[in-house]
């Protein structure tokens, strides 16, 4: 298995490019499943998340071809197996996305269950629930979510719980479903917005992306299309932390600053120096950070997924912090490990008290998640010494070529087997 080797210390500085984002790249493909027309996608991220998604596309009978510019087209004409099987869904819960446009476009799925992971329970109630909202008939049988449906009919769903892939999954299948569906208490990740672009550059009729109200009016087909990832905002965070833990200073290039207000407040406020253009977003940070508190919560939001970052910035920053993770139940698991790198970390329930100490000292760490894993990387690159991370595999799952970006803005980081 593959361990990561980090020499801290070292301020980063210098420049890096900002891959596709992740949680865009997922639903994106599975829009392909909506029409029979091929669906060009450029700059998808090269993540395993990506290529297990291209795998369970294809195992359906989606053509799959790929160019040499990150770019993909998926020719959803004939899909013969509309099933995302458990061995599938167990890597990647982002697989639940293809239920709605397969009920959508075939009138029937089988797609495992997810269970838990490492950071909640994370059921799929709410994605069913509005699935049979729009007359589809589901069951869970040994494990399978079985959908069934003639043409799927547009209703009021109002969300219990504001759910990103659930928002995605049910405005797919809402394009194509007869009539008009309100989805109330929806997600407004800028992802669920990209998303949104690309359904209407297929032909559907979708309004509100991007608020709490999206209104979707449905068509009988959806046709071909191309359009370009959005740049991932959790990646851009991830480094710009980075940039800010080591008092070094970075310019991430194609990052966007529109979608990243709360994090960039919390940079500035832990004392950094932020600026944006059209270009990217620049940070330098000239001193120990402070300390900044936060809570994790739905878009615009501060993001559960920069959580785990931050924590590893305030270990070392001065003052202490309070962090409150409303999101997930259980998404603190790096807390443990940045102790074993001399971080002051108590959690109770949903809170963690991080009082900053001076620095950190290498460690064998072990990643149980992928922004834990990136937690641990920024911890790595402050502490003094060697640190090796176990069980990288995860970061792998969502971050492209990290080394390489790492080294290129002066970090003493290498893969090994
Ligand atoms: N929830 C339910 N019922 C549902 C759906 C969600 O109770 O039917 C709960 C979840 O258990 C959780 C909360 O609602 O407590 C929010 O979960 P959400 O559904 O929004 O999460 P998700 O769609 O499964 C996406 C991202 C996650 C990110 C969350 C929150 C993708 C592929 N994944 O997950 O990304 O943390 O939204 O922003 O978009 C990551 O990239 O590391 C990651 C975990």
């Amino acid at each position: 298995m593959d361990k990561l080797l980090i020499q801290g210390g070292i301020p980063i500085s210098g420049e890096v490019r900002i891959s596709g984002a992740k949680n865009a790249a997922l639903p994106l493909m599975c829009a392909s499943l909506l029409s029979r027309e091929p669906l060009a996608l450029s700059n998808l991220p090269h993540l395993r998340d990506v290529t297990t998604m291209l795998r369970l596309l294809g195992q359906m009978g989606v053509q799959v071809s790929l160019d040499d510019r990150a770019g993909v087209e998926l020719r959803a004409g004939d899909v013969v197996n509309p099933v995302a099987p458990y061995e599938l869904v167990k890597t990647m819960r982002a697989s639940v996305l293809v239920l709605g446009p397969l009920v959508a476009r075939f009138g029937e799925a089988r797609v495992s269950l997810p269970g838990g992971c490492a950071i909640g329970l994370r059921p799929v109630d709410q994605h069913l629930k509005g699935l049979q909202a729009m007359g589809a008939e589901i069951r869970v049988e040994h494990g399978d979510i079985l959908a069934r449906a003639g043409r799927l009919k547009g209703a009021r769903i109002v969300m219990d719980l504001v759910t990103v892939t659930g928002t995605e999954n049910l405005m797919m299948a809402a394009c194509l479903a007869e009539g008009m569906t309100t989805l109330e208490n929806a997600a407004r990740e800028p992802e669920v917005v990209d998303l949104a672009h690309c359904l209407i550059a297929m032909g559907a009729h979708i309004f509100g992306a991007g608020t709490d109200v999206i209104v979707i009016q449905g068509v009988d087909s959806l046709h071909g299309a191309s359009h370009r990832t959005m740049p991932d905002r959790i990646e851009t965070g991830t480094f710009l932390v980075a940039a800010a833990a080591t008092q070094g200073s970075i310019r991430l290039i194609g990052a966007d600053a529109r979608i990243l207000d709360s994090v960039l407040e919390k940079l500035r406020e832990a004392g950094a120096d932020v600026s944006a253009d059209d270009g990217g977003i620049h940070l330098a940070m000239a001193r120990r950070p402070n300390s900044v508190n936060l809570r994790t919560a739905p878009y615009p939001g501060f993001p559960t997924d920069m959580q785990a970052q931050f924590m590893a910035l305030n270990a070392i920053a001065k003052g202490t912090a309070v962090i409150t993770e409303t999101i997930f139940e259980n998404r603190f698991m790096h807390a443990i490990e940045l102790q074993r790198l001399g971080a002051e970390v108590e959690t109770s329930g949903n809170t963690a008290v991080v009082r900053g100490v001076l620095g950190l000292q290498g460690a064998r760490v072990m990643a149980t998640d992928l922004r834990a894993s990136a937690s641990l990387v920024i911890a790595g690159l402050v502490a003094d010494g060697e640190t090796v991370i176990d069980r990288i595999y995860h970061l792998d799952r969502g971050y492209e070529c990290i080394e390489e970006k790492l080294s290129s803005v002066g970090a003493r980081i290498r893969r090994a087997n």
